[in-house]
């Protein structure tokens, strides 16, 4: 199976980055620009959606207009980092269905731990696209897939704004069916795996709990 990883290199998606990572950017700043991102990305990960057309009258003709093809996708928001992109995502595709995954990290041994799980029942006819803007060691994120897949979406991808290469390799193996999309590729984690040079605990930053 082709493991896919696609680095979305927009020159606004980067720029913006760069004022997400600095440290004396506000948390207002942060929130707005995760969610801009979170719109720029979505605009390249829905690139493949399938069209369908179907007549319409302008006010001049009649013609065929491509619409969307599909039921609604379901947005699926590990939380709580994962609704800073939500918000974006939101803008761009409004009549998406949400679901949340709760997960968090137990501080020593790394490892993410279920507190909550909401997704559409009619999940198995939807394309899902799961938000987390921290892909670190892979561990949350696996732990997400595992626990989606047991809905059987029709579907899914993984969206994330920072990636450091030990969480690819962690979630290229264990799902390697899930296309991943990334605005970054970072160096490497550090001893408490934080992404470095990263931008910090995303989740912290974007509501100032930090
Ligand atoms: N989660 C974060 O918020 N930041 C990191 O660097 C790693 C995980």
């Amino acid at each position: 199976m082709t493991k896919k990883l696609t680095h979305i290199e927009h020159p606004l998606v980067q720029y913006k980055l760069s004022l997400m990572r600095k440290k004396d950017t506000s948390t207002g700043d942060f929130r707005m620009l995760m969610s801009e991102i979170g719109m720029l990305l979505a605009y390249e990960v829905t690139r493949d959606l399938p069209i369908e057309h179907r007549p319409i009258e302008t006010p001049l003709a009649h013609m065929n207009a491509p619409f969307l093809k599909d039921k609604d996708m379901v947005l699926i928001s590990i939380l709580r980092a994962g609704n800073g992109l939500l918000d974006g995502f939101l803008k761009l595709v409004p009549t998406a269905r949400v679901g949340h995954i709760g997960l968090y990290r137990d501080p020593k041994t790394h490892i993410a731990v279920e507190y909550y799980f909401k997704v559409p029942r009619d999940i198995e006819d939807r394309d899902t696209i799961v938000l987390d803007p921290m892909l670190a060691t892979g561990h949350s994120a696996v732990a997400a897939l595992d626990r989606l897949k047991q809905t059987n979406p029709k579907s899914i991808k993984f969206v994330c704004l920072l990636a450091a290469p030990e969480g690819i390799e962690y979630l290229h193996e264990f799902h390697p069916d899930v296309p991943i999309y990334t605005a970054a590729i970072d160096e490497k984690l550090n001893d408490k795996k934080y992404i470095v040079p990263g931008l910090g605990d995303a989740g912290d930053r974007l509501f100032g709990t930090q």
